[in-house]
């Protein structure tokens, strides 16, 4: 990659991928102004303190949670639906801290998860074909010619609703909801009914338990137990709209991507002469890339160099998204190639992405090859002396029926049930809660071995 100049503008001079065609580009150009005068929605100094905490998943000393809705959509922006899935993050966190006896990194796919890459250009129905649904800070998802007409106001809306959905998380994150007093509370209705809810309610006691003692000690009023960290991510795809807000740290006089803390680079755009990857790599914020089974080891390891050229530990997360039947024979490679050239990196598994299957009308994911691609990332990293660092998964608090199986056995005929997704599949609130219970279980049994604990097998 040769070293030209970076400005927030440098990816226009670039080959793009995944670009609407706004039939206006004056009303473009004045949007893409308007956004540039609004005020950033992170701060760079909470930015770096992720970053911080990325390293230390990096180096196995935390693990990060990294979930939400595939695509957040303007139709269902409710405060009950940013409840519902923080306090299901909430309590997969506390499971996975207490299974991994490692602090967890909150990591909401919130507050900006709104534009999405698409496989196919158009979208064909009865006959009728129409540009695709590229998520609401695009186009609309409802299939007629108008809605399907990419429109620069959307990102004003998007900005607005990422604002309050930011605005009610940092509420819940620091104004008691997300106090460990109250892990009893957050069980969701339906969880309690769930086969889950015993296995829940006891660790609940466990931490009551826990929190009691701590009180007798005179430890009660730390502010680990009162609040907590929760950071934002989203893909970093729509670049008019990121350029927009990003600005320069006025105590550092860096560049930080100010719509989040984190941006990824998805699947379909990491192309390392590419307009995302010139984009991403001159922020300073944590960032990540998606690495699904097409990538090569001397190509990623190119990308790593390209989006962190001095080898800063929690810079670069890299979110292996293989399918289970392809983890195998894909990851192994990449993280040899990785370790063999020194590159730090934190490593996550997204294990939705390489998953996904046709049932009938719908686009759904099991359960069952969700978890095997986890447990065959911990593998792949058991068996290469490499760092399995965090999940990264598509989620909802609510009772939906996107994915298959789980603690209800969900069957195909139960997909109609409640298939409100506007995009991927998503598991719910009682699959969500499994997953963490099955993944705390591996946490806990790399415990149990001291001869692969990951601080040791660094080096
Ligand atoms: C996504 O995270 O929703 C997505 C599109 O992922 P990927 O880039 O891995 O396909
Ligand atoms: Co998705």
């Amino acid at each position: 990659m040769v070293a030209r100049a970076w400005h927030p503008g440098s990816w226009r001079e670039m080959p793009i991928r995944q670009v609407p065609e706004y039939p206006d580009p004056a009303r473009l150009a004045a949007m893409e102004a308007k956004l540039s005068r609004f005020p950033p929605l992170v701060f760079a100094g909470e930015a770096r303190r992720l970053k911080a905490a990325l390293a230390r998943a990096g180096d196995g000393q935390a693990f990060v949670l990294q979930g939400g809705d595939c695509a957040e959509s303007f139709a269902d922006f409710t405060a009950n639906v940013i409840r519902d899935t923080f306090r299901v993050l909430l309590q997969m966190a506390v499971v996975l801290t207490f299974g991994g006896s490692l602090p967890v990194v909150k990591l909401g796919r919130m507050a900006g998860q709104f534009a999405k890459p698409r496989s196919s250009e158009v979208e064909t129905r009865e006959g009728i074909t129409l540009p695709s649904y590229r998520g609401d800070i695009i186009n609309g998802p409802e299939f007629s010619a108008e809605a399907r007409v990419p429109d620069p106001q959307r990102m004003e809306l998007a900005y607005m609703q990422s604002a309050a959905t930011l605005n009610l998380l940092r509420a819940f994150a620091t104004g008691g909801y997300a106090d460990l007093h109250q892990v009893h509370r957050w069980n969701l209705g339906f969880v309690a009914r769930s086969p889950l809810a015993d296995r829940y309610q006891d660790l609940a006691h466990r931490i009551d338990e826990t929190l009691a003692f701590m009180q007798a000690c005179g430890m009660s009023d730390l502010p680990q137990v009162r609040e907590t960290d929760f950071y934002t991510s989203h893909e970093s795809l729509l670049l008019p709209y990121e350029q927009a807000l990003t600005r320069v740290d006025s105590t550092t006089g860096d560049w930080y991507a100010c719509s989040a803390h984190f941006l990824w680079i998805g699947d379909r755009t990491r192309q390392p002469e590419g307009a995302h990857v010139e984009f991403l790599r001159g922020v300073r914020n944590p960032i990540g890339m998606k690495v699904g089974p097409s990538m090569e080891p001397e190509e990623l390891v190119e990308l790593t160099r390209a989006l962190n050229p001095a080898n800063e530990k929690g810079r670069l997360t890299l979110i292996s998204r293989m399918g289970a039947d392809k983890v195998e024979a894909r990851l192994p490679p990449l993280l040899r190639a990785v370790q063999r050239a020194g590159r730090n990196v934190t490593w996550l598994c997204d294990p939705m992405h390489g998953n996904t299957v046709t049932a009938g009308s719908y686009k759904t994911r099991n359960f069952d090859a969700i978890l095997s691609e986890v447990r065959r990332f911990f593998a792949a990293h058991d068996a290469e002396g490499t760092i399995p660092g965090g999940v990264h998964v598509e989620m909802t608090g609510r009772d939906v029926t996107e994915c298959l199986g789980g603690a209800h056995r969900l069957g195909e005929a139960d997909l109609a049930a409640n298939y409100a997704t506007f995009c991927d599949p998503r598991l719910n609130a009682e699959q969500s809660l499994e997953l963490a219970f099955l993944i705390a279980e591996e946490l806990k049994a790399r415990r149990a071995r001291p001869e692969r604990r990951p601080a040791q097998a660094a080096e």
